[in-house]
């Protein structure tokens, strides 16, 4: 027998019996309640979809209480232990883990399509030297819808699979020229020899020699990052990128529009927040007195506490093991005594428990990335990379749901009821 829930409405008597489906009633099930047959319907209210879901979705599952995350079914902890980003890129976007002879394939078209054109280096001379580099990456995304004008079309399936590959490929060189401007340097080439990470890597810090060698261990443990970071469900980025690309508008201007969702602080800032956070608290003989500020309402612990997750991020369960292998190669980050002092006393602080609060995928991924070299600045692109593969994705996904039209939310209207225009000089 189909489930469904009873619904009496007290002001007429009457009695609905609205389907259940996958533990979901249709919001537009409601709309049949009306007290008089022209009344629009009973609407539902949840600023923050904090519980309505949007779409019906193939890609990544999470259960928040349990703290499991899956691309396509396959657990994160099997695909960091075993995977690499670009084969994990195309489990992503195309729904299976590829043949040998498709990965080869893959990686070669994805290699092959690493160059920009040197118009973006004109584009990039723009902006200041003290630019952020996610802002330069944002308009640098942006204007790619410029230089492949093709991409409109995007319910051609060729055109949108050329895109995907452009997108994928083109996004580390986008930001290691970001990267570049900011520190003065000259742009790299890409080395199409070297692996996704390591073409990166060498992409960002090749000087002099020859040709760039990435320390395998650095080179693993950035692959393994990107892995942890390709996709995440419909977090406010997707939600960005989903919401966009309804409209129908070409995937690099939709992509930018998610890159600017995952850069402010509640969200892919979050681990640029963190450092600066704990360079703030700058000792652990700090930590308590922070902590009390917290719990006071003044500033926030971030890389703690997140929408879904009710129990430890398993992503920051794996980075924290990464952080190891890449400190005995760096050297350890002299922050990381205070992340762990700081997630020691939280974890065992009854406002966090209370509240479920555990570290998130943000908390110890700033140290790695610093101990790497990287500037501040840099953590929400190094976050964007990935997040690509994912955003792509769901944005197709979304284009070829028969059920999904421009998004387009309703409201409840708080404001002035009708009243007559006042002229300028009659106005009080
Ligand atoms: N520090 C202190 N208190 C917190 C924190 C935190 N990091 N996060 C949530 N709370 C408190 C919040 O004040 C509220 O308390 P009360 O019930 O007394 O008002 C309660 O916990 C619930 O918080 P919320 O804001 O309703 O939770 P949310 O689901 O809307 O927010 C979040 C999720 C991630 C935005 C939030 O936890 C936060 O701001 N964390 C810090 C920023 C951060 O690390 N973001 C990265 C998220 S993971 C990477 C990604 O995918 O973006």
């Amino acid at each position: 027998m189909a489930e469904t829930l009873t619904v009496t409405d007290n002001r007429t008597g009457k009695k609905y019996e609205i389907p259940v489906q996958d533990g979901t009633i249709r919001a537009m099930d409601l709309r049949q309640i009306k007290v008089v047959p022209d009344e629009f319907g009973l609407m539902t209210y949840d600023p923050a979809f904090t519980n309505t879901a949007a779409c019906r979705s193939r890609i990544t599952y999470i259960d928040g209480d349990k703290g499991i995350l899956m691309y396509r079914g396959y657990p994160i902890e099997q695909l960091a232990e075993h995977s690499d980003f670009l084969e994990t890129s195309y489990l992503i976007l195309r729904g299976e883990l590829p043949t040998s002879a498709q990965m080869e394939q893959w990686t070669h078209e994805v290699t092959f399509h690493t160059m920009l054109h040197e118009n973006i280096k004109t584009l990039l001379q723009g902006f200041r030297y003290d630019s952020h580099p996610m802002g330069m990456f944002i308009s640098a995304v942006a204007a790619l819808s410029t230089f492949y004008p093709d991409a409109k079309n995007i319910f051609d399936v060729e055109s949108r699979r050329l895109q995907t590959i452009r997108l994928v490929a083109k996004v580390p060189s986008l930001a290691a020229y970001a990267f570049r401007h900011i520190i003065g340097r000259p742009y790299v080439l890409p080395d199409n020899d070297l692996s996704f990470s390591g073409n990166f890597l060498n992409m960002l810090f090749k000087m002099t020699e020859p040709r760039y060698k990435p320390h395998p261990v650095l080179e693993r443990a950035l692959d393994v990052l990107f892995i942890l970071h390709a996709d995440h469900e419909q977090n406010c980025s997707t939600h960005a990128m989903r919401g966009i690309g309804s409209s129908h508008v070409d995937p690099y201007s939709a992509l930018a529009g998610a890159a600017a969702a995952l850069y402010g602080p509640l969200h892919g800032g979050a681990n640029e927040a963190v450092l600066r956070m704990l360079t703030e608290i700058g000792s652990t003989d700090h930590v308590p007195a922070f902590v009390k500020r917290v719990k006071g309402g003044d500033g926030r612990l971030m890389g703690f506490g997140h929408r879904v997750y009710k129990s430890y991020d398993p992503r920051a369960t794996i980075i924290k093991r990464i952080a190891d292998l890449v400190f005995e190669v760096t050297g350890k980050n002299p922050l990381l005594k205070i992340a762990l002092e700081l997630e020691r006393i939280a974890l065992e602080d009854d406002y966090f428990v209370s509240r479920r609060l555990y570290p998130n995928v943000d908390f110890y991924s700033g140290l790695i990335y610093q101990a790497m070299g990287f500037p501040v600045s840099m953590f929400p692109v190094l976050f964007a990379i990935p997040r690509t593969a994912g955003w792509i994705a769901q944005w197709e996904e979304m284009l070829t749901d028969p059920e999904q039209k421009i998004a387009r939310p309703r409201q409840i209207y708080i404001g002035s009821a009708k009243r007559d225009y006042v002229a300028r000089d009659k106005r009080k």
